[in-house]
């Protein structure tokens, strides 16, 4: 017999409200949320109710905004330094943040680095740095914060993908392993955790638009361009929508899956 036919099943629960305030009394981390994609998950989620743990690694003043940005919005907010690849970082954060709050509800692993080079010239270096940020760094949280989940009985976990690690990119071997290992991360979890009343999904953007994709040569970005059916590259807050559906009461059903947020670049 597997172990997951020795958890007993759930009863069917009562629908929750689905209300503006959403996700209110929630908590939610959200990794590498000074800009870009975490930035405007972090908001979104306060939007939608929830009291936001902002992490950065070196952007105090853009997080303070962000917490300033969140806190407008009548919820909880406060930023926490760590960088993800030190588990120690990991550890000192999500005991500081339950501290904080008193729980971890939502966890955003959005944090992620790209150091490209196609493989034949890339060093061990650059492999090892990205593997730390975007793989290492969400398993070293997701060791912490899981028994606390656990223990409450209700999570989320949003995994950061990429349309990279579904098909593969020039010169992004690296990081196409990382965001091909969190969908493989997010679909082991939530068959693992889906009877604890924690759900594991993951968001795969296509191209957006953060600095992230901001030095990329034009002949790059037209060829992008061509390529999405939408003709364009996405925004922060397309790939945010995503994130606070799967955090919100509407996705209670939904475990395991990749939602794509790519203008319909793979399908
Ligand atoms: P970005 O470069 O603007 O933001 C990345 C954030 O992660 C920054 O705030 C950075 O400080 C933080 N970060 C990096 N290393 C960290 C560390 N060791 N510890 C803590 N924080 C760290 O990039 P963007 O576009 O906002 O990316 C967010 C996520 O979305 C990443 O995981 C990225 O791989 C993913 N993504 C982005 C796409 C895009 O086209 N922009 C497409 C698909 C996925």
């Amino acid at each position: 017999m597997s172990v997951a036919n020795t958890i007993p099943t759930r009863p069917v629960p009562h629908m929750e409200v689905i209300s503006f305030e959403m996700l209110k009394e929630k908590t939610a981390l959200i990794t590498g949320a000074s800009r870009g994609i975490g930035r405007a998950v972090a908001i979104a989620l306060a939007e939608a109710g929830a009291d936001v743990a902002v992490n950065y690694n070196h952007s105090a003043t853009a997080a303070n905004d962000v917490c300033g940005e969140a806190r407008s919005l009548g919820v909880r907010a406060r930023l926490y330094q760590a960088d993800v690849a030190q588990p120690s970082d990991c550890e000192r954060m999500i005991e500081k943040v339950i501290k904080d709050f008193g729980h971890i509800d939502i966890l955003v692993n959005n944090a992620g680095i790209n150091r490209d080079k196609s493989f034949l010239k890339m060093t061990k270096q650059m492999w090892d740095e990205v593997l730390d940020v975007n793989l290492k760094g969400p398993v070293g949280l997701l060791r912490v914060v899981l028994p606390r989940m656990v223990e409450n009985d209700w999570g989320r976990i949003i995994n950061i993908s990429s349309i990279v690690g579904q098909m593969g990119n020039f010169g992004q071997a690296n990081y196409a392993v990382t965001k091909a290992g969190l969908i493989a991360l997010t679909k082991t979890l939530a068959r693992e955790l889906a009877r604890r009343n924690i759900t594991a999904n993951a968001v795969a953007p296509g191209f957006i638009e953060t600095d992230m994709t901001k030095n990329l040569p034009d002949e790059a970005l037209s060829v992008v361009r061509s390529s999405t059916p939408m003709g364009r590259l996405g925004r922060p807050e397309e790939v945010a929508a995503a994130v606070v559906f799967l955090a919100s009461p509407m996705a209670s059903f939904i475990t395991g899956q990749v939602i794509a947020v790519n203008g319909g670049m793979y399908m």
